[in-house]
């Protein structure tokens, strides 16, 4: 990464933080909107949004660290390129989702909350995503796919398991 890249990436970094701040300014109970925010716009929490976040709310920095580290959503890496999540919660387990979990782990060559070496993508679980009687259910980079089958994962994941892709 050249100067010029880290410096971009760091005034990008405090831009996010600023906007999620002030949508949040004087709520109760800001921390977590504003790390969600956060995450949303950079697709992770780089280590310098801890000191900013705990600044502007009046927390210790261990107070944000612990939120963050609590919170299973909360990437402290980037993610892949895509980012493929498997629903964990009841309707879907009852549905196939645990056997489904284990088709795309060996299938995607990654466990749980990893990326894979080559970066092209990462596997979460999610807690329900609002589509229960289609479970098991799957998004890959945000787009909701239902009845996901072992075969019908692998079609909706080839692009990202594509060498290069
Ligand atoms: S339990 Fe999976 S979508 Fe609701």
């Amino acid at each position: 990464m050249t100067a010029s890249s880290t410096n971009s990436a760091s005034v990008r970094v405090d831009a996010a933080v600023v906007r999620a701040i002030a949508a949040h300014a004087g709520e109760a109970g800001a921390l977590l909107p504003i790390l969600h925010d956060i995450q949303d716009t950079l697709g992770w929490l780089p280590p310098e949004v801890t000191p900013a976040v705990a600044h502007a709310l009046n927390l210790s920095k261990a107070e944000v660290r612990g939120v963050i580290s609590f919170y299973h959503d909360f990437r402290t890496a980037p993610p892949g390129r895509a980012v493929v999540k498997v629903c964990r919660a009841e309707a879907c387990q009852a549905r196939g989702s645990d056997a489904l979990v284990a088709h795309a782990e060996a299938h995607l060559g990654v466990g749980m909350h990893h990326t894979r070496a080559d970066g092209a993508v990462t596997l979460e679980p999610v807690y329900c995503l609002g589509n229960c009687a289609l479970g098991p259910n799957v998004t890959v980079n945000g787009e909701l796919a239902g009845r996901v089958s072992p075969a019908r994962f692998d079609a909706l994941v080839a692009s990202v398991t594509k060498e290069g892709a």
